[in-house]
Protein backbone atom coordinates (compact mmCIF):
# COMPACT_ATOMS: atom_id res chain seq x y z
CA UNK A 1 0.00 0.00 0.00
CA UNK A 2 1.43 3.29 -1.13
CA UNK A 3 2.30 5.58 1.69
CA UNK A 4 1.48 8.85 0.02
CA UNK A 5 -2.22 9.62 -0.90
CA UNK A 6 -1.79 11.03 -4.13
CA UNK A 7 -0.17 7.65 -5.48
CA UNK A 8 -3.79 5.86 -4.49
CA UNK A 9 -4.31 2.45 -3.40
CA UNK A 10 -4.48 -0.35 -6.37
CA UNK A 11 -6.52 -1.86 -3.66
CA UNK A 12 -9.09 0.97 -3.33
CA UNK A 13 -8.08 3.04 -6.41
CA UNK A 14 -9.50 6.47 -6.12
CA UNK A 15 -7.25 9.01 -7.33
CA UNK A 16 -4.63 8.44 -10.26
CA UNK A 17 -4.84 4.34 -10.13
CA UNK A 18 -8.59 4.74 -10.86
CA UNK A 19 -7.98 7.00 -13.86
CA UNK A 20 -6.02 5.20 -15.68
CA UNK A 21 -7.76 1.99 -15.31
CA UNK A 22 -10.77 4.10 -16.36
CA UNK A 23 -8.90 4.99 -19.47
CA UNK A 24 -7.85 2.25 -20.03
CA UNK A 25 -11.85 0.73 -19.89
CA UNK A 26 -12.75 3.13 -22.32
CA UNK A 27 -10.14 2.22 -24.79
CA UNK A 28 -10.88 -1.43 -24.85
CA UNK A 29 -14.78 -1.00 -24.64
CA UNK A 30 -14.77 -2.49 -21.08
CA UNK A 31 -17.15 -1.49 -18.28
CA UNK A 32 -14.05 -2.05 -15.71
CA UNK A 33 -10.35 -2.54 -15.95
CA UNK A 34 -7.76 -3.86 -13.16
CA UNK A 35 -4.20 -3.11 -13.68
CA UNK A 36 -2.40 -6.47 -12.53
CA UNK A 37 1.50 -6.80 -11.48
CA UNK A 38 2.09 -10.25 -11.76
CA UNK A 39 1.59 -10.73 -15.36
CA UNK A 40 -1.44 -12.52 -16.72
CA UNK A 41 -1.33 -15.48 -14.69
CA UNK A 42 -2.77 -13.59 -11.79
CA UNK A 43 -5.17 -12.36 -14.38
CA UNK A 44 -6.64 -15.75 -15.48
CA UNK A 45 -6.24 -16.62 -11.80
CA UNK A 46 -8.40 -13.16 -10.62
CA UNK A 47 -10.97 -14.47 -13.19
CA UNK A 48 -11.72 -17.96 -11.89
CA UNK A 49 -11.80 -16.82 -8.50
CA UNK A 50 -14.24 -14.86 -9.48
CA UNK A 51 -16.24 -16.73 -11.51
CA UNK A 52 -16.26 -19.87 -9.62
CA UNK A 53 -16.77 -21.51 -6.23
CA UNK A 54 -15.15 -25.06 -5.18
CA UNK A 55 -17.03 -27.47 -6.90
CA UNK A 56 -18.34 -25.83 -10.27
CA UNK A 57 -17.73 -27.14 -13.69
CA UNK A 58 -15.86 -25.09 -15.99
CA UNK A 59 -14.91 -26.09 -19.35
CA UNK A 60 -11.64 -25.89 -20.41
CA UNK A 61 -9.90 -26.04 -23.19
CA UNK A 62 -7.00 -29.26 -22.89
CA UNK A 63 -4.46 -27.04 -23.86
CA UNK A 64 -4.82 -24.16 -21.71
CA UNK A 65 -1.90 -22.30 -20.16
CA UNK A 66 -0.38 -23.45 -17.22
CA UNK A 67 -2.09 -20.42 -15.43
CA UNK A 68 -5.41 -22.37 -15.92
CA UNK A 69 -4.51 -25.18 -13.89
CA UNK A 70 -3.46 -22.70 -11.00
CA UNK A 71 -6.65 -21.16 -11.34
CA UNK A 72 -8.04 -24.40 -10.76
CA UNK A 73 -6.71 -25.26 -7.64
CA UNK A 74 -6.86 -21.89 -6.49
CA UNK A 75 -10.87 -21.77 -7.03
CA UNK A 76 -11.10 -25.36 -6.23
CA UNK A 77 -13.43 -25.94 -9.48
CA UNK A 78 -13.44 -28.91 -11.64
CA UNK A 79 -12.59 -28.73 -15.13
CA UNK A 80 -14.06 -30.80 -18.08
CA UNK A 81 -11.85 -30.69 -20.70
CA UNK A 82 -12.74 -30.18 -24.46
CA UNK A 83 -9.82 -30.91 -27.42
CA UNK A 84 -8.88 -28.03 -30.03
CA UNK A 85 -8.86 -28.97 -33.30
CA UNK A 86 -5.65 -30.00 -34.93
CA UNK A 87 -3.92 -29.04 -37.88
CA UNK A 88 -1.58 -32.29 -38.65
CA UNK A 89 0.78 -30.71 -41.47
CA UNK A 90 1.77 -28.19 -39.07
CA UNK A 91 2.01 -30.06 -35.92
CA UNK A 92 0.02 -27.38 -33.74
CA UNK A 93 -3.59 -27.04 -31.84
CA UNK A 94 -5.49 -24.66 -32.81
CA UNK A 95 -8.72 -23.38 -31.03
CA UNK A 96 -11.85 -24.86 -30.06
CA UNK A 97 -15.14 -24.76 -31.71
CA UNK A 98 -18.33 -23.39 -30.89
CA UNK A 99 -20.00 -27.06 -31.74
CA UNK A 100 -17.95 -28.34 -28.96
CA UNK A 101 -18.60 -25.79 -26.80
CA UNK A 102 -22.34 -26.54 -27.09
CA UNK A 103 -21.63 -30.03 -27.03
CA UNK A 104 -19.74 -29.95 -23.58
CA UNK A 105 -21.91 -27.63 -22.61
CA UNK A 106 -25.08 -29.78 -23.26
CA UNK A 107 -23.38 -32.72 -21.91
CA UNK A 108 -22.58 -30.67 -18.42
CA UNK A 109 -25.24 -28.66 -17.36
CA UNK A 110 -24.52 -27.61 -13.90
CA UNK A 111 -20.94 -25.56 -15.77
CA UNK A 112 -20.94 -22.23 -14.31
CA UNK A 113 -18.43 -20.66 -16.88
CA UNK A 114 -16.58 -21.50 -20.18
CA UNK A 115 -12.95 -20.36 -20.55
CA UNK A 116 -11.77 -19.93 -24.00
CA UNK A 117 -7.76 -19.25 -25.36
CA UNK A 118 -8.02 -16.49 -27.90
CA UNK A 119 -6.33 -16.10 -30.27
CA UNK A 120 -3.84 -19.03 -30.29
CA UNK A 121 0.23 -18.15 -29.51
CA UNK A 122 0.45 -18.85 -32.81
CA UNK A 123 -2.51 -16.36 -33.98
CA UNK A 124 -4.84 -18.35 -34.74
CA UNK A 125 -8.42 -17.13 -33.70
CA UNK A 126 -11.40 -19.30 -33.00
CA UNK A 127 -15.25 -18.26 -33.92
CA UNK A 128 -15.41 -16.94 -30.40
CA UNK A 129 -18.70 -15.04 -31.07
CA UNK A 130 -20.51 -18.46 -31.52
CA UNK A 131 -18.48 -19.77 -28.36
CA UNK A 132 -19.63 -16.18 -26.44
CA UNK A 133 -23.47 -16.84 -27.73
CA UNK A 134 -23.04 -21.02 -26.46
CA UNK A 135 -21.99 -19.80 -22.96
CA UNK A 136 -24.55 -16.85 -22.69
CA UNK A 137 -27.91 -19.08 -24.04
CA UNK A 138 -27.02 -21.38 -20.93
CA UNK A 139 -26.44 -18.24 -18.65
CA UNK A 140 -22.81 -18.74 -17.93
CA UNK A 141 -20.17 -16.29 -18.61
CA UNK A 142 -17.53 -16.62 -20.95
CA UNK A 143 -13.90 -15.64 -19.73
CA UNK A 144 -11.04 -15.80 -22.37
CA UNK A 145 -7.42 -15.90 -21.71
CA UNK A 146 -6.52 -13.12 -24.72
CA UNK A 147 -2.42 -13.08 -23.58
CA UNK A 148 -1.72 -12.77 -27.00
CA UNK A 149 -4.51 -10.36 -28.11
CA UNK A 150 -3.81 -7.08 -26.59
CA UNK A 151 -3.17 -5.61 -30.05
CA UNK A 152 -6.51 -6.85 -31.73
CA UNK A 153 -8.61 -4.43 -31.18
CA UNK A 154 -6.74 -1.69 -33.03
CA UNK A 155 -7.14 -3.16 -36.89
CA UNK A 156 -10.11 -4.41 -38.79
CA UNK A 157 -7.88 -6.12 -40.57
CA UNK A 158 -7.01 -9.25 -37.57
CA UNK A 159 -9.72 -10.88 -35.91
CA UNK A 160 -11.98 -9.41 -33.69
CA UNK A 161 -11.11 -8.64 -30.24
CA UNK A 162 -12.77 -10.87 -27.67
CA UNK A 163 -14.75 -8.31 -25.50
CA UNK A 164 -16.27 -6.90 -29.34
CA UNK A 165 -17.20 -10.94 -29.40
CA UNK A 166 -19.41 -10.81 -26.19
CA UNK A 167 -16.00 -12.14 -23.59
CA UNK A 168 -17.57 -11.54 -19.81
CA UNK A 169 -13.76 -11.00 -18.28
CA UNK A 170 -10.82 -10.87 -20.59
CA UNK A 171 -7.40 -11.05 -19.32
CA UNK A 172 -4.64 -9.45 -21.76
CA UNK A 173 -0.81 -9.26 -21.56
CA UNK A 174 0.15 -5.97 -22.24
CA UNK A 175 3.47 -6.86 -21.68
CA UNK A 176 3.56 -9.33 -24.78
CA UNK A 177 2.64 -7.12 -27.79
CA UNK A 178 2.21 -4.11 -26.59
CA UNK A 179 4.71 -1.71 -24.98
CA UNK A 180 4.16 -2.68 -20.81
CA UNK A 181 7.26 -3.45 -18.55
CA UNK A 182 6.98 -7.89 -18.02
CA UNK A 183 4.85 -8.55 -15.61
CA UNK A 184 2.42 -5.89 -16.55
CA UNK A 185 -1.79 -6.70 -17.33
CA UNK A 186 -4.47 -5.70 -17.42
CA UNK A 187 -7.66 -8.07 -16.68
CA UNK A 188 -11.27 -6.56 -18.18
CA UNK A 189 -15.14 -6.81 -17.26
CA UNK A 190 -17.51 -6.16 -19.59
CA UNK A 191 -21.54 -6.87 -17.72
CA UNK A 192 -22.61 -8.71 -14.86
CA UNK A 193 -22.71 -12.08 -15.53
CA UNK A 194 -19.38 -12.11 -13.16
CA UNK A 195 -20.71 -10.00 -10.67
CA UNK A 196 -18.33 -6.44 -10.21
CA UNK A 197 -17.94 -6.77 -6.83
CA UNK A 198 -16.69 -10.38 -6.91
CA UNK A 199 -13.93 -9.42 -9.23
CA UNK A 200 -12.63 -6.32 -7.28
CA UNK A 201 -12.58 -9.15 -4.32
CA UNK A 202 -10.57 -11.98 -6.16
CA UNK A 203 -8.45 -9.40 -7.58
CA UNK A 204 -7.52 -7.50 -4.40
CA UNK A 205 -6.98 -11.05 -2.71
CA UNK A 206 -4.78 -11.70 -5.31
CA UNK A 207 -2.54 -8.28 -5.67
CA UNK A 208 0.39 -7.73 -3.55
CA UNK A 209 -0.06 -5.01 -1.11
CA UNK A 210 3.21 -3.49 -2.74
CA UNK A 211 2.02 -2.71 -6.23
CA UNK A 212 5.23 -1.75 -8.42
CA UNK A 213 4.66 1.65 -9.91
CA UNK A 214 6.80 0.98 -12.54
CA UNK A 215 4.56 -1.55 -13.59
CA UNK A 216 1.32 0.53 -13.47
CA UNK A 217 2.78 3.67 -14.96
CA UNK A 218 3.88 1.76 -17.67
CA UNK A 219 0.34 -0.06 -18.65
CA UNK A 220 -0.52 3.69 -18.33
CA UNK A 221 1.89 4.66 -20.98
CA UNK A 222 1.08 1.75 -22.71
CA UNK A 223 -2.52 2.29 -23.20
CA UNK A 224 -2.03 6.32 -23.90
CA UNK A 225 0.62 5.42 -26.86
CA UNK A 226 -1.51 2.79 -27.98
CA UNK A 227 -5.04 5.44 -27.89
CA UNK A 228 -2.41 7.99 -29.97
CA UNK A 229 -1.20 5.71 -32.52
CA UNK A 230 -2.29 2.29 -32.02
CA UNK A 231 -4.43 2.19 -35.36
CA UNK A 232 -1.21 3.49 -37.30
CA UNK A 233 1.18 1.01 -35.63
CA UNK A 234 -0.96 -2.28 -35.98
CA UNK A 235 -1.86 -1.14 -39.49
CA UNK A 236 2.19 -1.29 -40.32
CA UNK A 237 2.69 -4.46 -38.41
CA UNK A 238 0.37 -5.87 -40.68
CA UNK A 239 1.85 -4.40 -44.04
CA UNK A 240 5.05 -5.44 -42.58
CA UNK A 241 4.31 -9.27 -41.72
CA UNK A 242 2.37 -9.82 -45.00
CA UNK A 243 5.20 -8.81 -46.89
CA UNK A 244 7.79 -10.60 -44.91
CA UNK A 245 4.87 -13.29 -45.52
CA UNK A 246 5.39 -13.48 -48.95
CA UNK A 247 8.98 -13.43 -49.24
CA UNK A 248 9.46 -16.24 -46.92
CA UNK A 249 7.44 -18.22 -49.17
CA UNK A 250 9.56 -17.78 -52.23
CA UNK A 251 12.31 -18.86 -50.30
CA UNK A 252 13.08 -22.91 -51.34
CA UNK A 253 12.07 -25.22 -48.05
CA UNK A 254 10.49 -22.24 -45.66
CA UNK A 255 6.50 -22.23 -45.52
CA UNK A 256 4.51 -19.42 -43.80
CA UNK A 257 0.42 -20.34 -43.79
CA UNK A 258 -1.64 -17.34 -44.25
CA UNK A 259 -4.96 -16.44 -44.05
CA UNK A 260 -5.95 -18.89 -47.04
CA UNK A 261 -5.37 -21.99 -44.03
CA UNK A 262 -8.59 -20.45 -41.99
CA UNK A 263 -12.11 -20.32 -42.22
CA UNK A 264 -12.33 -23.69 -40.89
CA UNK A 265 -14.06 -24.32 -37.00
CA UNK A 266 -11.69 -24.08 -34.53
CA UNK A 267 -9.36 -21.34 -37.03
CA UNK A 268 -11.86 -18.96 -38.64
CA UNK A 269 -9.31 -16.34 -38.74
CA UNK A 270 -5.27 -15.47 -38.51
CA UNK A 271 -4.06 -12.72 -36.67
CA UNK A 272 -1.06 -11.98 -39.23
CA UNK A 273 1.66 -10.48 -37.11
CA UNK A 274 2.36 -14.42 -35.81
CA UNK A 275 4.85 -15.16 -38.38
CA UNK A 276 4.63 -19.25 -38.35
CA UNK A 277 7.69 -20.24 -40.72
CA UNK A 278 7.52 -23.99 -41.04
CA UNK A 279 11.31 -26.02 -41.43
CA UNK A 280 10.45 -29.04 -42.29
CA UNK A 281 11.16 -28.23 -46.27
CA UNK A 282 14.87 -27.61 -45.07
CA UNK A 283 15.41 -31.06 -43.12
CA UNK A 284 15.33 -29.17 -39.55
CA UNK A 285 13.06 -29.02 -36.59
CA UNK A 286 12.21 -26.05 -35.60
CA UNK A 287 14.21 -25.88 -32.48
CA UNK A 288 17.79 -26.58 -34.75
CA UNK A 289 16.11 -24.01 -36.49
CA UNK A 290 15.63 -21.33 -34.21
CA UNK A 291 19.85 -22.62 -32.03
CA UNK A 292 21.08 -21.72 -35.74
CA UNK A 293 19.30 -18.02 -36.08
CA UNK A 294 20.39 -17.29 -32.61
CA UNK A 295 23.76 -17.74 -34.48
CA UNK A 296 22.53 -14.96 -36.37
CA UNK A 297 21.43 -12.68 -33.55
CA UNK A 298 17.62 -13.92 -34.33
CA UNK A 299 15.53 -14.45 -31.39
CA UNK A 300 12.37 -16.27 -32.36
CA UNK A 301 9.55 -16.16 -30.13
CA UNK A 302 8.79 -19.95 -30.17
CA UNK A 303 10.11 -23.55 -31.70
CA UNK A 304 8.02 -26.48 -31.70
CA UNK A 305 8.92 -29.56 -33.73
CA UNK A 306 8.22 -28.07 -37.35
CA UNK A 307 8.02 -24.40 -36.88
CA UNK A 308 9.67 -21.21 -35.79
CA UNK A 309 7.25 -18.35 -34.55
CA UNK A 310 8.08 -14.81 -34.86
CA UNK A 311 6.39 -11.70 -34.03
CA UNK A 312 6.53 -8.49 -36.20
CA UNK A 313 4.78 -6.05 -33.42
CA UNK A 314 3.49 -2.63 -33.39
CA UNK A 315 7.10 -1.18 -32.18
CA UNK A 316 8.96 -3.14 -35.57
CA UNK A 317 9.74 -1.83 -38.76
CA UNK A 318 11.39 -2.68 -42.00
CA UNK A 319 14.40 -2.82 -40.54
CA UNK A 320 13.33 -5.60 -38.59
CA UNK A 321 11.63 -7.52 -40.92
CA UNK A 322 14.77 -7.22 -43.17
CA UNK A 323 17.05 -8.43 -40.62
CA UNK A 324 14.71 -11.49 -39.75
CA UNK A 325 14.25 -11.94 -43.88
CA UNK A 326 17.79 -12.00 -44.61
CA UNK A 327 18.77 -14.38 -41.81
CA UNK A 328 15.80 -16.53 -43.37
CA UNK A 329 17.16 -16.42 -46.77
CA UNK A 330 20.28 -17.76 -45.00
CA UNK A 331 19.05 -20.50 -43.53
CA UNK A 332 17.51 -21.61 -46.53
CA UNK A 333 20.42 -21.69 -49.06
CA UNK A 334 22.92 -23.25 -45.86
CA UNK A 335 20.17 -26.15 -45.79
CA UNK A 336 18.59 -26.24 -49.27
CA UNK A 337 20.39 -29.99 -49.64
CA UNK A 338 19.24 -31.86 -46.74
CA UNK A 339 16.00 -32.40 -48.00
CA UNK A 340 12.44 -33.01 -45.99
CA UNK A 341 12.19 -33.64 -42.68
CA UNK A 342 10.33 -36.52 -42.14
CA UNK A 343 7.11 -35.66 -40.90
CA UNK A 344 6.31 -37.71 -37.37
CA UNK A 345 2.57 -38.67 -37.59
CA UNK A 346 0.91 -37.24 -34.88
CA UNK A 347 -2.07 -38.72 -33.01
CA UNK A 348 -4.38 -37.14 -30.34
CA UNK A 349 -3.47 -38.06 -27.11
CA UNK A 350 -6.21 -40.75 -25.27
CA UNK A 351 -9.14 -39.34 -23.47
CA UNK A 352 -8.31 -39.86 -19.70
CA UNK A 353 -11.14 -39.96 -16.55
CA UNK A 354 -10.64 -37.46 -14.23
CA UNK A 355 -10.15 -39.11 -10.80
CA UNK A 356 -9.15 -36.09 -8.55
CA UNK A 357 -9.69 -32.22 -9.31
CA UNK A 358 -6.61 -30.29 -9.93
CA UNK A 359 -6.90 -29.15 -6.22
CA UNK A 360 -7.31 -32.25 -4.67
CA UNK A 361 -3.93 -33.74 -7.01
CA UNK A 362 -2.03 -30.80 -5.94
CA UNK A 363 -2.41 -31.46 -2.18
CA UNK A 364 -2.06 -35.29 -2.54
CA UNK A 365 1.44 -36.71 -1.58
CA UNK A 366 3.40 -38.14 -4.36
CA UNK A 367 5.73 -40.62 -5.71
CA UNK A 368 7.81 -41.45 -9.25
CA UNK A 369 6.76 -45.17 -10.69
CA UNK A 370 7.92 -46.71 -13.34
CA UNK A 371 6.10 -46.25 -16.98
CA UNK A 372 4.93 -49.18 -17.55
CA UNK A 373 3.61 -49.93 -14.04
CA UNK A 374 1.62 -46.52 -14.14
CA UNK A 375 -1.59 -48.04 -15.67
CA UNK A 376 -4.05 -47.78 -13.06
CA UNK A 377 -2.68 -44.46 -10.57
CA UNK A 378 -3.85 -41.47 -10.48
CA UNK A 379 -1.21 -38.81 -12.48
CA UNK A 380 0.49 -36.24 -10.42
CA UNK A 381 2.53 -34.12 -13.52
CA UNK A 382 1.19 -32.60 -16.43
CA UNK A 383 2.96 -34.26 -19.76
CA UNK A 384 2.82 -32.56 -23.13
CA UNK A 385 4.03 -33.51 -26.51
CA UNK A 386 5.32 -31.10 -29.05
CA UNK A 387 3.51 -31.70 -31.14
CA UNK A 388 0.51 -32.01 -31.07
CA UNK A 389 0.82 -29.67 -27.73
CA UNK A 390 -2.47 -30.87 -26.47
CA UNK A 391 -1.30 -32.66 -22.88
CA UNK A 392 -1.54 -35.96 -22.94
CA UNK A 393 -2.13 -36.33 -19.23
CA UNK A 394 -3.22 -33.79 -16.68
CA UNK A 395 -2.71 -34.13 -12.95
CA UNK A 396 -5.53 -36.33 -11.63
CA UNK A 397 -6.55 -37.69 -14.38
CA UNK A 398 -6.63 -41.60 -14.22
CA UNK A 399 -3.47 -43.78 -16.33
CA UNK A 400 -4.64 -46.24 -18.30
CA UNK A 401 -3.30 -49.10 -20.93
CA UNK A 402 -3.71 -46.61 -23.77
CA UNK A 403 -1.95 -43.35 -21.90
CA UNK A 404 0.76 -45.97 -21.35
CA UNK A 405 0.83 -47.05 -24.73
CA UNK A 406 0.55 -43.10 -26.31
CA UNK A 407 4.01 -42.41 -23.83
CA UNK A 408 5.97 -45.08 -24.94
CA UNK A 409 5.01 -44.74 -28.46
CA UNK A 410 5.59 -40.84 -28.47
CA UNK A 411 8.91 -40.83 -26.44
CA UNK A 412 9.91 -43.51 -29.23
CA UNK A 413 9.64 -41.09 -32.49
CA UNK A 414 11.68 -38.47 -30.49
CA UNK A 415 8.74 -36.01 -29.51
CA UNK A 416 9.83 -33.45 -27.41
CA UNK A 417 8.01 -33.57 -24.10
CA UNK A 418 7.22 -30.86 -21.63
CA UNK A 419 5.87 -30.72 -17.77
CA UNK A 420 7.57 -34.33 -17.13
CA UNK A 421 9.94 -34.30 -14.29
CA UNK A 422 11.50 -36.93 -15.26
CA UNK A 423 11.89 -36.15 -19.92
CA UNK A 424 12.99 -39.54 -20.69
CA UNK A 425 9.65 -41.09 -18.89
CA UNK A 426 11.05 -44.29 -17.50
CA UNK A 427 9.31 -42.90 -14.64
CA UNK A 428 5.86 -40.85 -14.34
CA UNK A 429 4.96 -38.75 -11.11
CA UNK A 430 1.42 -40.35 -9.76
CA UNK A 431 -0.75 -39.92 -6.52
CA UNK A 432 0.51 -41.85 -3.53
C1 LIG B 1 -1.81 -18.27 -23.57
C2 LIG B 1 -1.15 -17.73 -22.34
N1 LIG B 1 -1.89 -17.44 -21.27
C3 LIG B 1 -1.34 -16.94 -20.15
C4 LIG B 1 0.01 -16.71 -20.05
C5 LIG B 1 0.58 -16.16 -18.77
O1 LIG B 1 1.03 -14.86 -18.96
P1 LIG B 1 2.09 -14.16 -17.97
O2 LIG B 1 3.43 -14.71 -18.35
O3 LIG B 1 1.93 -12.71 -18.24
O4 LIG B 1 1.72 -14.53 -16.57
C6 LIG B 1 0.84 -17.01 -21.14
C7 LIG B 1 2.29 -16.80 -21.06
O5 LIG B 1 3.05 -17.06 -21.94
C8 LIG B 1 0.25 -17.53 -22.33
O6 LIG B 1 0.99 -17.85 -23.39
Amino acid sequence: MSLADELDDLHRPEGCIKSAQQLAARLWCADEAFFMVNGTTEAIHTMMLAALSPGDVIIVPRNAHRSVVGGLVLSGACPVYILPEQDNILGIAHGVTAETVSQALAKHPTAKAVLAVYPTYYGVASELCGIAQAAHEKGVPLIVDEAHGAHLHFSDELPPDALSCGADLVAQSTHKLLGAMTQASMLFRKGNRVPAERVNRAASLLATTSPNYLLMASLDIARLQMEEEGERRVARAVRLSEELRTAVNDLPGLWCFGRERMGYPGASALDVTKLTVNVSGLGLSGEKAMRILRQKKIQAELADARNVLFVVSMADTERETERLFAALEELSLENAEKGIAPLLSVTAPPNLATALTPRETFYAAREPVPLERAAGRIAAEEITFYPPGIPAIIPGERIDEDAVGYLQEMTRMGMKVTGAKDVSLSTICVVK
